[in-house]
């Protein structure tokens, strides 16, 4: 790609951010550093800088307006494919507080239906944990990498992730959880940026923006293999001592 051709890209990628109300860029400081130093981009840090400094940041609103004004940002969406055959947009829901969030993949035929993320089977097993770990489901946030259901439940495909991604990385700047479990491989590779395979994956903690992820095993895989939910137990109790920390 050309010197212009990888500008333009970028300006729009950080559009797009700036849209949804980002104060920073949601990538790790020395990869943004790295960024910086081997493209010459210095116009567009000053753009962002510009709306750093607006006194109407999204840090100044409260944190359910400013999920309501992303909501609203998201609207009646086309943005990818995904939207053609989905019945309705699956946004997010629970306590704009949270100290836990959830992040899942994309919804299935039920949350397509019920416009909630994670009221299939595979939801209500994740209430079992959820209530398991001593909380509600109120008490904590759940959202998905793709808002809109992907036709036949199959994978988000990568073009629909890289669309869908800035809003669950806005909600997650939102809510500033203290921790966030992320449930299966499309949710944690995506969310990480990395294709490591979620058996190696899981059990430890990443950190997305210095908030500690967990990556678990999806509960719908759960349903198919439940001798391993001990495993998810197990990632649970880290994340459990992670919160009394
Ligand atoms: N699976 C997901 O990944 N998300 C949902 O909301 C439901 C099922």
């Amino acid at each position: 790609m050309v010197k212009r051709e990888i500008t333009e890209k970028l300006i729009k990628a950080i559009e797009v951010y700036e849209e949804l109300g980002f104060t920073y860029l949601p990538l790790k400081q020395d990869r943004f550093i790295e960024l910086i130093k081997s493209k010459p981009v210095y116009a567009v840090s000053e753009t962002h800088a510009d709306t750093v400094s607006e006194p109407e940041s999204a840090l100044s609103i409260n944190k359910d307006q400013a999920l309501t004004q992303l909501r609203e940002k998201i609207g009646d969406c086309t943005r990818c494919k995904l939207h053609k055959e989905r019945k309705n947009i699956v946004y997010g829901e629970g306590s704009s507080d949270a100290r836990l969030m959830f992040i899942g993949e994309g919804p299935g035929r039920d949350e397509d239906i019920q416009s909630r993320p994670f009221v299939g089977e595979a939801g209500k097993l994740l209430t079992r944990l959820i209530e398991k770990m001593g909380m509600k489901r109120e008490d904590v946030y759940i959202a998905n990498i793709v808002k809109c259901r992907p036709p036949f439940n199959r994978d988000p495909e990568e073009d629909e992730i890289a669309t869908c991604k800035p809003f669950v990385e806005r909600q997650v700047e939102i809510i500033n959880p203290k921790v966030i479990m992320s449930l299966g491989r499309v949710s944690a590779q995506s969310i990480l940026g990395m294709k490591m395979p979620i058996g190696r994956m899981r059990g430890n903690f990443f950190s997305i923006n210095d908030t500690p992820l967990m990556p678990t095993f999806h509960p719908a895989y759960l349903l198919r293999n439940p001798k391993d939910k001990w495993l998810v137990w197990d990632d649970a109790q880290k994340v459990l001592e992670k919160l009394r920390d």
